[in-house]
């Protein structure tokens, strides 16, 4: 998953480089900064000291010294002033301007806080939007492992209608797949009491050769191995083809990495998680038919038993196929997100 949200704090993050959001000084502050200068140890001062400040909207590199990260990149947000002051600009190269030094850096991973969204004021949906939207964008082009990292609750909102929109279908959803009427128990009950019928063993047929096992096991077995279906990699495969796609646009599209799309690509076998499967029919913007009919090949099924699936269903079923969206509103609703 190329790009990762997690509960973190930053100053704890085993990766290559942090982004601090400093203030123009850069000689520290609270939030975020204070954090990552306490971490960091006096050092990180003394050469914050000689770099001279940092405009709104640029970044500057330091080295991590106590911290785990290597590198530590000073990017200095917008304060916002209602939305009318270039403040989304600005805060579009905030990120922009991280991930090239990064790139630079040869960083291979790097994690973000939700830059200006605290002592800035930027409301946290449109930090959150502007953050998703341009790591993603650099995402299409570059490998980089880069997270998201979400400090408190509080500090992580989708937009409200969203939310409440998402809310309501689950629990239109969610509450009658749990709560049967009692005829529908008393009738699944009656299903599961019926005794199975043998559906692989018909009448046992000649024996096949003295001693071996009755000919109707291996036989009707062997008919039923060599009728196999389409596996799951040979549909996505075969689907990637039918919306003349690229295998790397497909797998970007899923925020899979390239390791895990050619494992899947060399294995006909390979039976991705239940995330990773969804993650591709959302990429390939499959129905839910579809998207169910690839989860059937890797063994699994969407229920209304779990707000998971559900969210999953909300948005194929509102035709947004934007797995960051999907993923921001997984995380909301502290779900696992899509990709490997
Ligand atoms: N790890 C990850 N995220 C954190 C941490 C942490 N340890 N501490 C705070 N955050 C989150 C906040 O919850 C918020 O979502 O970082 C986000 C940015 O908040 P601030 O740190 O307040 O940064 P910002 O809003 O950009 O304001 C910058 O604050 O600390 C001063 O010197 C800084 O003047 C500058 C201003």
């Amino acid at each position: 998953m190329p790009l990762e949200i997690v509960r973190n704090d930053i100053t704890l993050m085993k990766v290559d480089a942090i982004v601090n959001a400093a203030n123009e000084t850069l000689l520290g502050g609270g939030g975020v900064d204070g954090a990552i200068h306490r971490a960091a140890g006096p050092r990180l001062l003394m050469e914050c000291k000689r770099l001279n400040g940092c405009k709104t909207g640029e970044a500057k590199l330091t080295k991590g010294y106590d911290l785990f990260a290597k590198y530590v990149i000073h990017t200095v947000g917008p304060v916002w002033e209602g939305g009318g002051y270039g403040e989304e600009e600005l805060l579009r190269s905030c990120y922009r301007n991280s991930l090239s030094i990064a790139k630079n850096k040869k960083c291979a991973s790097l994690a973000f806080p939700l830059i200006s969204s605290g002592v800035y004021g930027y409301p946290k949906d449109k930090a959150l939007r502007v953050a998703v939207d341009e790591i993603s964008s650099f995402l299409l082009d570059n490998e980089m492992k880069v997270y998201l990292v979400i400090f408190d609750r509080a500090s992580f909102t989708i937009g409200e209608k969203l939310y409440s929109s998402i809310s309501r279908y689950i629990d239109d959803r969610y509450a009658d797949a749990h709560s049967d009427s009692l005829e529908e128990r008393q009738r699944r009950s009656l299903i599961t009491r019926a005794p199975k019928a043998s559906s692989h063993y018909s009448a046992p047929m000649e024996e096949c050769s003295a001693g071996a096992a009755p000919c109707y096991a291996r036989c009707d077995l062997e008919d039923r191995l060599s009728e196999l279906d389409e596996s799951f990699s040979q549909m996505l495969l075969r689907k990637i083809d039918e919306k003349g796609m690229t295998d790397a646009q497909c797998y970007k599209k899923a925020n899979i990495d390239r390791k895990l799309f050619s494992k899947i690509r060399s294995d006909v076998h390979y039976r991705p998680k239940k995330s990773t499967a969804i993650a591709f029919a959302i990429a390939l913007e499959l129905s839910l038919e579809e998207t169910e009919d690839m989860l059937k090949k890797a063994g699994y099924a969407l229920s209304h038993s779990n707000r998971f699936d559900i969210i999953i269903e909300y948005f194929i079923t509102s035709g947004n196929y934007n797995i960051y969206e999907i993923n921001e509103a997984l995380f909301a609703f502290d779900q696992v997100l899509l990709g490997v």
